[in-house]
């Protein structure tokens, strides 16, 4: 019974200490998305969360995430620097001429998109290229793992989408902001994206779990950002540490437009300024907040240095 026993451990030891990079192995972050992760046209109104990450886990940063960007604008034709068409090409580039210079053992690569690929003007609107759908977005979401794996990459983060419904821009107490102006039935685009976000991440869960056994020498984790941001939802006492009281509805920089008035007006703002700040979950009517992102950063940290698997699934 022993030599069984002990052969069972051992096996179960080197399963265990093969899923995910080992603490400390990753030592570089590279990122790519959208506004939620552009560290130079930052969406949350301070600094972005690959900035905090970087600081809170010793990493070095190389940033290649862009305002605005979907996936592949084959798909969902927006005039930003989209993964496929931007993105990707500017490392690779970078990565051939010897300018960016990796250990892949030691580095791993994070994106997060999505916001952009099902919102206005995209899916939900009738915006995409005409038969493209949320398997195709997603599709491409994780074919962007196998990509950089070809590339030689070898550690992956791939961070779902939040529950985008509960902005103000996608939710029943939306009011015109500089994202839409012109009429809409916010309750229809509530439920729409309720469906959108809940669906693209289960067909991502679904798609990667068949891809990590396939990418072998690899580590892909799938970052749960839709349960984290309703945890924040639900519990923000345990997130939020503003000076103000604790405000999951409202947003930081507010700017009420009027119906059909032009989006690049300035509307009518409101900021919430100082410490008060950090009791917020949302920076404006799309972007979550300085403190939300301070918290993705720390989750997403604690993923990495395996400090605490509580938001991540390694699949491999
Ligand atoms: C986008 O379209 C071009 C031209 O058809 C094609 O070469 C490219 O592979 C497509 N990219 C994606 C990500 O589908
Ligand atoms: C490498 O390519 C990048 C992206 O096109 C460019 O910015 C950089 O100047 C190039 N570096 C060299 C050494 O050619
Ligand atoms: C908006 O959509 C909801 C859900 O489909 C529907 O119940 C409601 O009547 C609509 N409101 C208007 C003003 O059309
Ligand atoms: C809230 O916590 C963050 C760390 O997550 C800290 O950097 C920030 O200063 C705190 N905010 C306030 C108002 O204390
Ligand atoms: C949340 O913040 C908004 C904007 O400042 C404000 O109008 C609203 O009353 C706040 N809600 C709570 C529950 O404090
Ligand atoms: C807004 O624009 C729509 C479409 O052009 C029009 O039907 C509607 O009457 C306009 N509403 C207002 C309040 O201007």
């Amino acid at each position: 019974m022993l030599p069984l026993s002990l052969a069972l451990l051992a096996a179960s030891l080197v399963t265990a200490a093969s899923v995910g990079p080992s603490p400390g192995q990753i030592k570089s972050l590279v990122t790519f998305g959208d506004s939620y992760t552009d560290v130079v046209s930052v969406g949350d109104g301070g600094v972005a969360w690959p900035v905090y990450a970087a600081g809170y886990g010793h990493f070095a940063l190389h940033p290649f995430a862009r305002s605005g960007a979907t996936c592949s604008n084959n798909l969902t034709n927006r005039p930003f620097p989209s993964v496929f068409e931007s993105q990707l090409p500017l490392f690779l580039q970078e990565k051939a001429n010897g300018s960016l210079k990796l250990n892949e053992e030691e580095t791993i690569f994070t994106l997060w998109i999505g916001t952009n690929d099902v919102g206005a003007n995209a899916l939900l609107t009738g915006g995409q290229t005409p038969g493209v759908t949320i398997v195709d977005t997603v599709s491409c979401a994780v074919n962007w793992v196998k990509t950089l794996y070809n590339a030689g990459a070898r550690n992956f983060l791939f961070q779902n989408m939040i529950p985008l419904e509960q902005t103000i821009l996608y939710s029943p107490r939306f009011y015109p902001n500089r994202f839409w102006t012109a009429e809409r039935n916010s309750t229809e685009w509530s439920l729409c994206m309720n469906e959108l976000t809940n669906s693209g991440n289960e067909i991502a869960k679904l798609m990667l779990q068949q891809l990590a056994p396939t990418l072998r020498g690899a580590h892909l984790g799938l970052f749960d950002s839709h349960a984290l941001f309703t945890d924040i939802l639900q519990h923000p006492q345990l997130y939020l540490n503003g000076t103000a009281p604790l405000n999951t509805t409202g947003v930081i920089h507010s700017c009420v437009f009027e119906l059909n008035e032009s989006t690049s007006d300035p509307g009518v703002c409101t900021d919430v300024t100082g410490t008060d700040r950090d009791s917020f979950l949302w920076f404006d009517e799309l972007h979550p907040s300085e403190q939300a992102d301070r918290v993705v950063a720390r989750q997403i940290t604690n993923s990495i240095l395996r400090l605490s698997d509580k938001w991540t699934t390694w699949l491999s």
